[in-house]
């Protein structure tokens, strides 16, 4: 009796000491297969003496039965073990945070040009660019500002120092020999010259940019945006000017009760040359665009200047004025984005301030398109 005491002590320790499913299918066969030691113990009981087999029937039913439950534990301690273990691997947390929103935002400035990008396009305008870093040619003398001329001085131009040009192909005529001083460009128009230049007639772009100019308070930064509008083709006039621009402006500001004042100006570049007024009233303090400037109560402002663009220009940019004509405009886009989006000083568009992103700046979805407004917030 003592004997399978002991065994039964050793068989359940090392059952439980088994790693995993082979050993413990080993120490299986070893005690309970058909030539395990336990088996062999119950193939005596037949040898033995009816009294005998009373007394040790039982406690070898009883080793067999403890080991074989042994056994099972263990395997079934193994199988729970494995599948913890696959279970944990296999885990998706679905209580993980939800990723950071992303922080950036489209500037105002981007906004408005991509605004006017939309309008233009569904009246047939291209999108056309030109240097940044331009000659004194194509910025002042093409648009029929040479070298005396008053207008030149007006602009507060930023001049390289002398450095040989810029290959430009030398094919306009006043090009030849003339030495070209680069210089950051003032404002647009060159791109009115340089496109005519590369593409010929007829002609619908608009070129948005940066320009500059040596200037700075509440209204002025040395580099500021504008957007130059520029239409060649044949027969046009002043009335398709006002046109596109109410129509432009319309869609725009998006109210139909934008009304425009069309004042004679002088440009080198447009003759004849009108700047054109915005009408406006006063509400809560604050000028709100619409109706017309001369209703009591409202006013006029400035807006843009544009015009017929002058034949020396057309002449300089190698088409015949005889038979292309058309007009243009300039507008500055920062202030039609302080305009349309309220804000008061020009200073802060460029001072990249979080704060102010976040409040004025769009997001990425506020796509324009003019079926759901070129001015959608989010
Ligand atoms: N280039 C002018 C400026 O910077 C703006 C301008 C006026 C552009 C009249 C034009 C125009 O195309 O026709 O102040």
């Amino acid at each position: 009796m003592e004997d399978y005491r002991t065994l039964e002590d050793q068989a359940r320790e090392r059952i439980a000491a088994a790693a995993d499913l082979s050993a413990l299918e080993a120490l299986r066969v070893e005690y309970l297969g058909k030539q395990g030691s336990v088996s062999a113990l119950l193939k005596t009981l037949g040898a033995m003496a009816p009294e005998e087999r009373q007394e040790k029937a039982p406690a070898i039913q009883a080793l067999r039965q403890s080991v074989f439950d042994a056994l099972a534990a263990r395997k079934a301690e193994m199988e729970a073990a494995e599948l913890e273990q696959r279970l944990a691997a296999e885990t998706l947390d679905l209580s993980l945070p939800a990723p950071e929103m992303p922080k950036g935002s489209v500037h105002p400035v981007s906004q408005v040009m991509d605004e006017l990008a939309e309008i233009f396009a569904d009246l047939g305008f291209a999108v056309a660019t030109g240097p940044e870093i331009e000659d004194d040619w194509h910025n002042f003398t093409a648009l029929n500002m040479p070298e005396s001329h008053p207008a030149r001085a007006m602009h507060d131009t930023f001049y390289f120092p002398d450095a040989a040009p810029e290959g430009e192909p030398a094919s306009s005529s006043a090009a030849v020999g003339q030495k070209r001083r680069m210089l950051l460009r003032t404002h647009t128009s060159p791109v009115q010259v340089r496109t005519m230049m590369s593409q010929g007639a007829p002609v619908r772009i608009i070129a948005p940019g940066r320009v500059y100019r040596s200037d700075s308070d509440a209204t002025h930064t040395p580099m500021f945006h504008q957007i130059e509008g520029l239409m060649i083709d044949r027969g046009i006039h002043l009335g398709h000017l006002k046109w596109t621009l109410e129509t432009f402006l319309k869609a725009f500001f998006e109210r139909e009760d934008i009304v425009l004042r069309l004042r004679p100006s002088y440009f080198p570049f447009t003759e004849p040359s009108v700047e054109v007024d915005v009408g406006f009233a006063i509400e809560n303090g604050r000028r709100v665009l619409g109706g017309s400037g001369d209703e009591p109560g409202h006013g006029w402002m400035e807006l843009l200047g544009s015009g017929m663009v002058n034949r020396r220009v057309i002449e300089f940019s190698g088409l015949d004025p005889d038979e292309w004509q058309g007009f243009a405009f300039g507008v500055g886009v920062d202030r039609l984005a302080m305009l349309k989006y309220g804000m008061d000083d020009l200073r802060a568009f460029f001072d990249g301030d979080v704060r102010w992103l976040r409040h004025y700046g769009f997001s990425p979805f506020d796509q324009p398109t003019l079926s759901a407004g070129v001015g959608a917030r989010a």
